[in-house]
């Protein structure tokens, strides 16, 4: 059943922010975000004793088991919080609990100690309204540790495909796309697993519709690298997206694994 979206501040102010939606996950399917946070974020992971939560864990808490067991490689000293506005799946979760990772009751408040270093929320503002998203970012990243960021995306059921804008705490920052390039017709084809702030936005006049078309005709260009395999085709379009003015802020390494992160500045909603 669909929910109707609400003011994400009905609860009232004191208890956990937000409201309680669908809990649908799926093992694995963040392994995406998982591998960019521990790939480009190492260095911060690494440091300390950092705290990263995952903010509406859903049914199953095996997302962010995953997570931790990733994330723990980089820095044995990490701790995972899962944070579930659904009592009862609290509950269920914390029979996963184990040294360094924990489930807890809760809203977008964050009320977790030490500040997070990272935020993980994906798949959770779907159900809310466009209009609250910015002042939800606020609060998350109001909460954050000196360096910390959130991850607030969106992907498929198998996490083929997944989208996420990367927040610090002076704002957003930047819009990454990943994709399972064996399954992809086209860059476009992930307009539809936009986060939350873009999904009515690919349309002409906004800067991610200019930035899809950008893609696409880059990819219909890419075709004479194409018996390279699809690797070098997904970066012949982000170098040929670069050369054309777009502020790409990573390069060749992260693009060989169908992944590109362009500057928030780019692709933000309003013409
Ligand atoms: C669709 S599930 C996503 C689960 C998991 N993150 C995933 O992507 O596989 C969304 C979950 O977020 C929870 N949720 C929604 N708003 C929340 C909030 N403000 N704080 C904490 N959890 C929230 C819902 O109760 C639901 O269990």
């Amino acid at each position: 059943m669909v929910q109707k979206a609400r003011d994400f501040a009905s609860h009232g102010a004191h208890g956990p922010q937000g409201n309680v939606t669908r809990g649908t996950t799926h093992t694995q399917r963040m392994r995406r975000v998982d591998r960019w946070m521990s790939g480009t974020r190492a260095g911060l992971l690494r440091h300390g004793e950092p705290l990263v939560v995952d903010l509406g864990f859903g049914a199953s808490p095996s997302t962010t088991v995953e997570m931790f067991t990733r994330l723990r490689s980089l820095n044995p000293a990490l701790r995972v919080h899962g944070l579930e506005i659904e009592p009862e799946r609290v509950e269920r979760a914390r029979a996963a609990q184990r040294d360094g990772l924990s489930f807890g009751l809760g809203g977008f408040e964050l009320d977790v100690s030490p500040a997070p270093t990272a935020v993980r929320l994906f798949n959770v503002l779907r159900q809310y309204r466009e209009e609250d998203v910015e002042q939800i970012w606020s609060l998350l990243t109001s909460r954050l540790a000196p360096g910390g960021f959130v991850v607030e995306g969106t992907c498929d059921e198998l996490g083929r495909r997944a989208t996420w804008v990367t927040l610090e705490r002076g704002g957003p920052v930047a819009l990454t796309l990943s994709t399972h390039l064996a399954t992809l017709g086209a860059p476009s084809d992930l307009a539809e697993r936009l986060p939350k702030a873009l999904i009515h936005r690919n349309v002409p006049g906004e800067r991610i519709h200019a930035f899809f078309q950008a893609a696409d005709a880059a990819w219909a260009q890419s075709t004479a690298v194409a018996p390279f395999g699809l690797r070098q085709r997904w970066r012949f379009m982000a170098a040929r997206l670069k050369e054309g003015g777009w502020n790409l802020l990573d390069d060749a390494h992260r693009w060989r694994l169908g992944e590109v992160t362009v500057a928030w500045g780019d692709v933000a909603p309003g013409r």
